[in-house]
């Protein structure tokens, strides 16, 4: 498929079939989300993978809007100790949104469906979030990716609105 395709046909898909992904699978979803861009190349991300049942159910009761039954979790991190400076610390939640993107588009491209539920900065979800790992302080949870084979199909589809876009012309001399 081709990047533009993916880009298109991802949608989040809230439902799904009780069947596994291989782990092959699942390290090419995790190849692609570290060959993400990173603020100065700090790749400050830690991946959490969840297939044990009891803790994906935990896991969905972590915040009111990410009750979806999927057969697989990626909790994407932030390990803020990897900031050069206190400058750059905050970087991590641009790079692993780029990382979390990644996941979404490869799994796409693999026709699998995903759905990104955002944690940080929601703070009750991170505080249930990091209880359920047992994360240490310094690892921040982003995104919980909900990964699996589709039990629903989506349009393909942009939301082009040219109303947002902005040219900005030449200025005068
Ligand atoms: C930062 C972020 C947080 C999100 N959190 C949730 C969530 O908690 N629960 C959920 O069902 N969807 C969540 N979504 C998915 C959005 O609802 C979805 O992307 C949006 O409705 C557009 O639909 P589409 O992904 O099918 O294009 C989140 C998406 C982003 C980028």
């Amino acid at each position: 498929m081709e990047t533009k395709e993916a880009i298109l046909k991802r949608r989040s898909i809230r439902k799904y079939l009780d069947k596994e992904i291989d782990e092959e699978t699942i390290t090419l979803l995790l190849k692609s989300a570290m060959a993400a861009p990173s603020a100065v190349n700090r790749r400050p991300w830690e991946f959490y993978v969840v297939k044990d049942k009891e803790t994906l159910s935990l896991l969905r009761k972590s915040s009111p809007y990410t009750n979806i039954e999927s057969p697989l979790i990626i909790v994407v991190c932030g390990n803020t100790l990897r900031g050069v400076s206190a400058i750059l610390s905050d970087f991590w939640v641009q790079d692993c949104s780029a990382a979390t993107e990644n996941i979404l588009l490869t799994a796409t491209d693999l026709g699998l469906g995903s759905c990104w539920n955002g944690v940080y900065p929601l703070k009750s979800a991170v505080r249930k979030v990091k209880k359920i790992l047992s994360l240490p302080l310094n690892i921040m949870p982003l995104s919980i990716i909900h990964i699996g084979y589709k039990n629903e199909e989506k349009e393909e589809r942009t939301q082009y609105d040219e109303k947002r876009v902005h040219y900005i012309s030449e200025r005068s001399k």
